[in-house]
C-alpha cells in the first residue's frame, strides 16, 4: 500500500505535480501524506496526519520547485500521525517508501548502537537511518544502495533524495511496484501509471534487486551489482483514464451503475456466437483448478467454483492467497492455477502466483489493470474491462470476475459435450441481453433504500446462503461491513445452527439469497428457522415465493452462469444506502487502501 510520487525538472515548478500524483494514488492509502523537496539548496519536509487536500492547503503557493518527493500512507509500522508520516529524513537521506522492512528491530537495534537516535515508530525511518549510516560510510551511493538491498529483509519501493546532490532522485525497488516516467527536461516516478499520464505515457518498470538514478534529463537503471540495464520504454495503451464522479455523490454508486456496461465489455469478445466462446483457453487437460486470490476477488472464485464444479465437472478449489502461500499445494501439471486480481498489484497474490510459477505448473490470471505486477508474472492472462476503479469497495471488478470466469466454465462446459449447443446458444444470448436485463434491477432504488433505513442502526447482520449462494452471502456481507461498520457474517445457510443461531435475536436482520432451484427450499427452511427466533428476513430469489415475514427482492430467472451478476445487485446497493445513512465515508472507508501491496 502507500503511494509514492516523484519528479525532477530542468525548470518546471513540480509541485502541482506532485499533489497531483498522490490525489491519483490516495486509493493506495490515505492516512497521513507528506513532501520533501530541495529549494535554494534547503531541504524542506512538510507532512500532515489526514488527506492528500490538507497538504495541499500547507504548500500549494509554494513556487520554483524542481525537485521532490512525496507520499500518501497506509500505516503499517507506529500509529497515523505526522511523526510517522513519510518523508523520513535522517542525516543526509530523505525517503519516501511502500513496503514492510521485516529485519528493522535488528536494524535500529545496530543503528542504535552507532550513534542513530529515531523519533518515529515507522520501519522507514530505519530504512533512511541505514542508506545514510553506509552513505556516510562508503561516501558513494552505488555502494551504499547495493549493500542496502544486501541488509534489508522484506519489501520496498524506495524514492530517496540527498542532501548534498539536489538534482537527482534514487529510487530502489523489491517486491512493492515502482516505474519511472519520461518526459521532456522532465522525469517521474510513480506506485502506479495513473499518477503521471496527465504528463507522460511513456515509463520503465523497476523489477525486483534493481535500482535507478533519475535527475531531469537522464533515467539510469542498474542491477543489484551496479551494471547498468538495458530497459523498455513502455508507452501506456488504456484509454480509461477518467476519474470523475460526474453527477454521482460517489465513486461507489457511479461504479455500481457501470456494471451493465463493464459486464458487457468484459465478456463481449466470447458471447457472440459458439466459436468465439472457443476463444477462450482450453481447460480440459486440467484435473483440477486452484483459484487463488483475497477479499472480494477471492469470492470472485467462490462463485465461480460453483459453475466449473456443477457444469463443467472439473473439481476446483479455492484459497486465500495469504494462506495458500505457505500452504503445501499439491502442485502438478495436470493443475491449473488462476489468480483473480482487480489492481494486479495485491502482495499475497504475487507471492502465491510466484510460488506456482517456482514449481513450474501453469497459471492464468483474471486481471483489471494492464502491465501490473501480477498481469507480466502470469503464464496467461485474461482482462477483465472493469476500467478504472476508484471506490475503495470493490463492485464492478467483482462483476467483470464473476462474468469472465463464468464463460470460461461455460467453454469447459461445452469441450467437454456436458452442454448441448442449443443451451448454450441461448446462454450467450443471456450474456448479450445482460445490460438491459441489469439495469432494470439498478433501477429499484427504493426498494434498496427502503432496506438501508429498516437495517442502519442495526449493529449485527446476517448473510446466508447454500452453494452459490453462499458466495454471494460473503460478497454482500463484506461490501456492508467494510463501508457502513456495522458487523456482519456470512454463514452457509445449514451451517447456522450448529452454533451461529443463537446470535439471532428479535429482529436481527438476515439477508439471504436462494437462486438455485435444487435447493432454494432448504434455504427457504433455514429462513424460517431464524424467524422463530425473531429474525427480520430479505430474501433474493428468481422464484414467486412468498412467506409471512419474509421481504422478498425478486431477480429475473436466467441462467446460473447469469445469476450471481443479478444476486449481488441488491446485496451492492443495500451496503451503499446503509453507509449513507450512517454518513460514512463511502469511497475510502476507514483503515483500508485499494491496493494491498503488504503481506
Ligand atoms: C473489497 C476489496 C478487497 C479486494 C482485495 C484484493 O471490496 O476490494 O477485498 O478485493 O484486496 O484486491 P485485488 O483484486 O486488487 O487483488
Amino acid at each position: 500500500m502507500c503511494g509514492i510520487v516523484g519528479s525532477v525538472s530542468s525548470k518546471t515548478n513540480i509541485i502541482s505535480i506532485l499533489l497531483d500524483g498522490l490525489k491519483t494514488l490516495e486509493y493506495r492509502g490515505y492516512d497521513s501524506a507528506g513532501i520533501s523537496y530541495i529549494k535554494d539548496g534547503n531541504l524542506i519536509i512538510n507532512k500532515v496526519k489526514g488527506r492528500v487536500k490538507d497538504l495541499e492547503d500547507n504548500i500549494k503557493k509554494e513556487s520554483n520547485v524542481t525537485i521532490g518527493i512525496a507520499h500518501t500512507r497506509w500505516a503499517t509500522h507506529g500509529k497515523v500521525n505526522e511523526t510517522n508520516a513519510h518523508p523520513h529524513n535522517v542525516g543526509n537521506v530523505t525517503i519516501v517508501h511502500n513496503g514492510i522492512i521485516e529485519n528493522f528491530s535488528k536494524l535500529k537495534h545496530k543503528l542504535k548502537e552507532k550513534g542513530y537516535e529515531f523519533k518515529s515508530q515507522s520501519d522507514t525511518e530505519i530504512a533512511a537511518g541505514l542508506l545514510d549510516y553506509y552513505y556516510k560510510k562508503y561516501k558513494n551511493i552505488d555502494k551504499t544502495i547495493q549493500k542496502f538491498i544486501k541488509k534489508v529483509d522484506g519489501s520496498y519501493a524506495i524514492c530517496m533524495l540527498l542532501n548534498n546532490d539536489p538534482d537527482t532522485i534514487y529510487v530502489i525497488k523489491k517486491d512493492s511496484p515502482l516505474i519511472i516516467g519520461k518526459g521532456e527536461n522532465i522525469n517521474f516516478i510513480a506506485s502506479d501509471v495513473p499518477a503521471i499520464l496527465k504528463y507522460t505515457k511513456k515509463y520503465y518498470i523497476l523489477e525486483d534487486y534493481e535500482y535507478g538514478k533519475i535527475t531531469c534529463n537522464n533515467i539510469t537503471i542498474y542491477d543489484k551489482d551496479g551494471n547498468v540495464l538495458k530497459k523498455d520504454l513502455k508507452e501506456y495503451q488504456g484509454s480509461d483514464l477518467s476519474s470523475d464522479k460526474g453527477i454521482y455523490e460517489h465513486y461507489m454508486l457511479k461504479e455500481i451503475l457501470e456494471q451493465p456496461s463493464t459486464i458487457r465489455k468484459t465478456v463481449n469478445p466470447y458471447i457472440n456466437n459458439i466459436q468465439d466462446l472457443l476463444k477462450l483457453p482450453d481447460l480440459t487437460k486440467y484435473e483440477r483448478i486452484d483459484i487463488i486470490a483475497c477479499g472480494t476477488a477471492m469470492h470472485a472464485g467462490l462463485a465461480a467454483k460453483y459453475l466449473f464444479e456443477q457444469y463443467s465437472n472439473t473439481k476446483c478449489e479455492v484459497s486465500l492467497a495469504s494462506e495458500y502461500r505457505y500452504q503445501n499445494n499439491f502442485l502438478n501439471n495436470k493443475v491449473l492455477s488462476i489468480f483473480i486480481s482487480q489492481s494486479g498489484e495485491t502482495a499475497d497474490t504475487l507471492a502465491a502466483l510466484k510460488k506456482v510459477k517456482e514449481a513450474k505448473c501453469d497459471t492464468l490470471g483474471i486481471v483489471n489493470v494492464k502491465e501490473s505486477s501480477i498481469a507480466r508474472t502470469l503464464d496467461k492472462v485474461l482482462y477483465t474491462e472493469a476500467g478504472t476503479e476508484i471506490a475503495v469497495a470493490s463492485t464492478k471488478a467483482y462483476t467483470s470476475q464473476v462474468a469472465l470466469l463464468s464463460v470460461l466454465a461455460l467453454s469447459n462446459a461445452y469441450r467437454k459435450n456436458l452442454i448441448k449447443e442449443e443451451k448454450i446458444n441461448k446462454i450467450l444470448e443471456e450474456f448479450r441481453s445482460v445490460s438491459s436485463i441489469l439495469n432494470s434491477l439498478l433501477e429499484s432504488t427504493n426498494t434498496y433504500e427502503k432496506i438501508a433505513k429498516e437495517i442502519y442502526q442495526k449493529s449485527d447482520i446476517f448473510y446466508i446462503g447454500r452453494t452459490i449462494d453462499y458466495a454471494l452471502a460473503m460478497e454482500g456481507s463484506l461490501k456492508l461491513k467494510e463501508i457502513s461498520y456495522i458487523h456482519s457474517e456470512a454463514y452457509a445457510a445449514g451451517e447456522l445452527k450448529h452454533g451461529t443461531i443463537s446470535l439471532i435475536t428479535e429482529n436481527t436482520p438476515v439477508f439471504a439469497s436462494a437462486t438455485d432451484k435444487h435447493i432454494n427450499a432448504k434455504t427457504i427452511s433455514n429462513l424460517k428457522e431464524v424467524i422463530s427466533r425473531g429474525a427480520k428476513c430479505y430474501l433474493i430469489t428468481d422464484e414467486d415465493i412468498k412467506e409471512d415475514n419474509i421481504k422478498v427482492i425478486k431477480i429475473k430467472k436466467v441462467s446460473m452462469f447469469i445469476k450471481p451478476l443479478l444476486t449481488i445487485i441488491p446485496y451492492q446497493l443495500i451496503a451503499y444506502y446503509t453507509a449513507k445513512l450512517k454518513g460514512c465515508d463511502i469511497d475510502k472507508p476507514r483503515n483500508l487502501a485499494k491496493s494491498v501491496t503488504v503481506e
